[in-house]
């Protein structure tokens, strides 16, 4: 039975097209948006080549000055990168009216085409003041739950839906290798299964099976392919990073396998995202045995466009396009014609429409191209209702009261539960009665519980966003009567430790560890001779040392976001433990890299592994 909405926007599609069209359109699989091709190539056949570059560029909303390029330009696309906040601040009402107004810069152009206004809601719609901030995804991936990543996914959408931001450069469907690389905790695992089930699992969550459902977002499956299967590099002596102490590179790095391992490892995830109707995919910074994944005719067209017969549109990351070649022009025109639909230029985009202009016109790259790239972003867009007669593609005050509300709460609180991993556990845990105390530098810490990509770019310790509770406070909410100041009063100790936030290549490290000032954490803990809990707050697997003989129990909480009474839960025994690892915890760092498969596979904790009470 057709529901409402369903039923109104075929009404609205109905006022522009014949019937059959329409029921054409209701009968097409998500992901099959060659069904609008109609739509697309009608207005596709009335564009300027200014128009349709225009289309092509994506750029971003702190370079926009007072927007009015938007729509001199006709932009199809905006976006607001790590650390792109509106000029009035980081309420969701202040992203409403940076949408907002956007938009209303794109529908006073000549043709009069919406907007996609992307994001990177990777956990909530995490740039925003208040949101809900889920755990990141190598947390998603030990629940083992696609149903629940899926409802994850679908409040994101209705969160951001909330300020009108309609893109979410999400699910990041990379299949992590070496947890050396600071984007590990962006992967749900280190198997292509379990990033394959979940990752089509939050396409649906994001998207649903109609991209016009004004509650819905456009999803991005990314890195395009084998972002997570990079070597690790020693950097210069000279550079910043390797005075600073990284020793390593991974990030953008150089993936160096044979096809069958590329397609077995990373490119396992994109045909489940694909038939789940994901509608655009980012290629990666990253190469394949020396050829950028962005200038690969093979990759972006030969396999993901024919073989894998992806309908959407690719979308660039974020200037990766000038790493293609020593000049601009030569760079747009690799990309263009390896087969980038969309090029996120954050700030030079004048420079993009002009060259790539250029290009076209002195035949360089083909006008069957540049048709190609606009009809697919066309396409998509019809398939998001954008070129219906009212398009829904401003912000919606009416989510405001669900907004970061109570129910997305608790759908977050049990992510957070069904995310830890009970590692050890001698019996100390679940903290069912007697005192006890908490430490750690992570125990009330809630940027640290949150991790990259919060708020800002990098993330931040301490208080980064409204709404949520630390694990020393939720401990306290639900056993106040039992929690101690003193060590010496207690029964227990738990001693939470664990990452400062980092994002992409920051986070970089030759020796995922604990800290020294962690490990003294854990000693003090461990020399009142009381049993000790440790509790891991971390992008990765981290090398424990001898903390994890010295402890009576070890769980793994990753980066559980907002909500901290998902881990009380767990240690005082109202959720039982039922996550399971989805990275291999190494003994130590001369095992780097490890993972499920490997011969003499002897890591601390294997991949599965997880105890329950
Ligand atoms: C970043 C990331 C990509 C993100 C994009 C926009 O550099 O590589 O995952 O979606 O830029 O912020």
């Amino acid at each position: 039975m057709m529901t409402r909405r369903f039923v109104l926007v075929l009404a609205l599609v109905a006022a522009s097209f014949s019937t059959a069209q329409v029921a054409t359109l209701a009968q097409h699989k998500p992901g099959e948006f060659s069904a609008y091709d109609d739509i697309a190539n009608e207005l596709l056949g009335r564009m300027t080549l200014a128009e349709k570059v225009g289309q092509m560029t994506q750029a971003d909303l702190q370079y926009l000055g007072d927007l009015s390029d938007v729509r001199t330009l006709a932009l199809g696309s905006v976006l607001s990168g790590g650390n792109s906040d509106p000029k009035d601040g980081n309420s969701p009402e202040a992203w409403a009216r940076a949408n907002d107004a956007c938009q209303r810069e794109a529908l006073a152009t000549r043709l009069g085409v919406p907007l996609l206004y992307g994001v990177d809601a990777v956990h909530g719609h995490s740039n925003v003041i208040g949101a809900v901030i889920f755990p990141h995804n190598i947390g998603l991936g030990c629940t083992r739950d696609p149903s629940l990543v899926e409802e994850v996914h679908r409040i994101t959408a209705i969160e951001m839906r909330r300020t009108g931001v309609n893109w979410d450069f999400a699910p990041c469907v990379t299949v992590p290798q070496d947890d050396r690389w600071g984007r590990t905790y962006e992967g749900f695992g280190e198997s292509p299964a379990l990033a394959t089930l979940l990752g089509a699992a939050a396409v649906s969550g994001l998207q649903g099976n109609d991209l016009a459902d004004p509650l819905r977002v456009l999803g991005c499956a990314k890195h395009f392919v084998g972002d997570g299967g990079t070597s690790a590099e020693k950097r210069d002596a000279s550079s910043s990073e390797f005075r600073a102490g990284v020793r390593l590179r991974l990030d953008q790095g150089d993936t160096r396998v044979d096809e069958a391992t590329l397609r077995r490892v990373h490119l396992a995830p994109y045909p489940a995202a694909i038939a789940a109707g994901v509608g655009t995919i980012m290629p990666s910074y990253s190469s394949w045995n020396g050829e950028k994944c962005s200038a690969s005719h093979y990759l972006l067209t030969e396999v993901l466009k024919e073989e894998l017969g992806f309908e959407g549109f690719l979308i660039s990351d974020y200037n990766a396009i000038d790493q293609l070649a020593s000049d601009y022009k030569e760079c747009i025109r690799l990309s263009i014609n390896a087969g980038m639909d969309m090029v996120m230029v954050p700030e030079r985009y004048q420079e993009f429409v002009t060259k790539l202009t250029e290009l076209v016109n002195e035949g360089a790259v083909p006008m069957e191209r540049i048709d190609d790239a606009v009809r697919r972003i066309l396409r998509v867009k019809a398939a998001m209702g954008l070129l219906g007669p009212d398009p829904v593609i401003m912000s919606d005050a009416n989510l405001a009261s669900s907004f970061g509300s109570e129910p997305h709460r608790e759908v977050a609180r049990r992510a957070v539960r069904q995310s830890l991993v009970l590692l050890k556990n001698d019996g100390v845990l679940p903290l069912k009665d007697g005192n006890f105390a908490v430490t750690g530098s992570a125990a009330d810490d809630l940027g640290m519980q949150c991790g990259g990509w919060t708020i800002d770019w990098q993330g931040k310790t301490g208080d980064v966003t409204t709404g949520g509770v630390t694990i020393r406070d939720a401990l306290a909410d639900a056993a106040n009567d039992r929690l101690v100041a003193e060590s010496d009063q207690a029964e227990a100790i738990v001693v939470v430790v664990g990452e400062k936030p980092y994002a992409e290549g920051t986070g970089d490290t030759d020796e995922p560890k604990l800290s020294d000032e962690d490990q003294d954490a854990v000693e003090a803990a461990v020399a009142t001779d009381k049993p000790v809990v440790l509790v891991v707050i971390s992008g990765r697997p981290l090398v424990l040392g001898d903390a994890a003989d010295k402890c009576a129990a070890v769980v793994a909480a990753w980066l559980p976001g907002t909500e901290g009474a998902g881990v009380a839960d767990v240690l005082l025994g109202d959720y039982a433990p039922t996550g399971k690892l989805s990275f291999t915890w190494p003994k130590s760092a001369d095992q780097h890299p490890i993972n499920i498969g490997d011969e003499n596979y002897e890591p601390l904790y294997p991949y599965g592994h997880g105890l329950c009470y």
